[in-house]
């Protein structure tokens, strides 16, 4: 039965569908029929499931916020493992990655040459110098929260400071690039651009994605694409910036012996920071980071 104007809106405000989704509803069909990619509309957060991914966020933010505040040279990556796992149960969560396609522990840690997905245990120790990226992911009621924050442990070399700085602004910049009504791919180029004019390469085979209701859901997010390209973005929408940038090439290798830890080809480092971005009407809010 189709919806009439007085209608309450399907998302559930309980305002009336003219007052609430009415305009997206015909945006997003009249760009639709025209050609353009657009994300399923599944995939379209409802206020109410905002709400819920907002507290699955709460969580991982505060697991990170416990990380931040505990890791120091000496630590193991399998202390950090066993402090996600804690702090996540404490505050009545899930790890996302525990048991994920196999995946064997509760959070990423990658140190240096490692890009992402490394797996942590009780011989690496971090010391003076080293840069890591503590992932974490966290279902709260069935609701999935991703991000990530790369800790540099003591001081590192400037060569290494200057990576992270490119990242973390390339990350600053190309969030400013998501608005409703335009293409994905004005984020993507911008991380890109900022990246090769400071000398790296992003890692161009490994993306972010869509999330919420699933860890990785639709679009898959490239960091290497083109302006103008790529989906339509549309309020509701909810998906991770996280680009791994690399200090010399883009080549990556996955090693063969536990299947998921990815390291650079040349072993010069890689940085990566994660952040989650809810598409708005006026622009876009950074719901996790
Ligand atoms: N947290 C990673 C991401 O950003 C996913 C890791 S999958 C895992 O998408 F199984 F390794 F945890
Ligand atoms: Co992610």
């Amino acid at each position: 039965m189709k919806i009439t104007r007085n209608d309450p809106c399907w998302c559930g405000s309980g305002k009336k569908y003219k007052k609430c989704h009415e305009a997206f509803d015909n945006k997003y069909y009249t760009l639709a029929k025209k050609g353009y990619p657009m994300i399923d509309f599944e995939l379209i957060k409802t206020p109410k499931e905002i709400e819920k991914i907002k507290e699955s966020c709460a969580i991982n933010i505060a697991v990170l916020d416990y990380v931040a505040k505990n890791i120091k040279e000496g630590v193991s990556t399998e202390d950090i493992d066993r402090w996600v796992y804690e702090e996540t149960t404490r505050l009545g969560g899930v790890p996302a990655p525990l048991g994920y396609e196999g995946f064997p522990k509760s959070v990423c840690t990658s140190i240096n040459d490692v890009v992402c997905h490394g797996i942590p245990n009780e011989k690496e120790i971090l010391k003076n110098g080293d840069m890591i990226n503590v992932d974490v992911s966290t279902i709260y009621n069935g609701y999935f929260s991703d991000s990530s924050r790369t800790f540099v442990i003591g001081e590192t070399s400037k060569e290494n400071q200057k990576l992270l700085d490119t990242l973390r602004y390339a990350i600053k910049e190309a969030t400013k690039q998501v608005k409703p009504w335009t293409p994905i791919g004005n984020m993507g180029s911008t991380v890109n651009n900022i990246a090769r004019n400071a000398g790296y390469k992003v890692v161009e085979d490994i993306g972010g994605h869509g999330i919420g209701l699933e860890f990785h859901e639709e679009p898959w997010v490239s960091y290497v694409s083109k302006e103008n390209t790529g989906v339509i973005l549309v309020p509701g929408m909810i998906f991770t910036i996280e680009p791994m940038i690399n200090m010399g090439s883009g080549d990556i290798v996955t090693s063969e012996e536990d299947g998921w830890t990815v390291r650079t080809k040349d072993h010069l480092p890689s940085v990566q920071e994660e952040i989650m971005v809810l598409v708005t009407e006026t622009g876009n809010e950074v719901i996790c980071w």
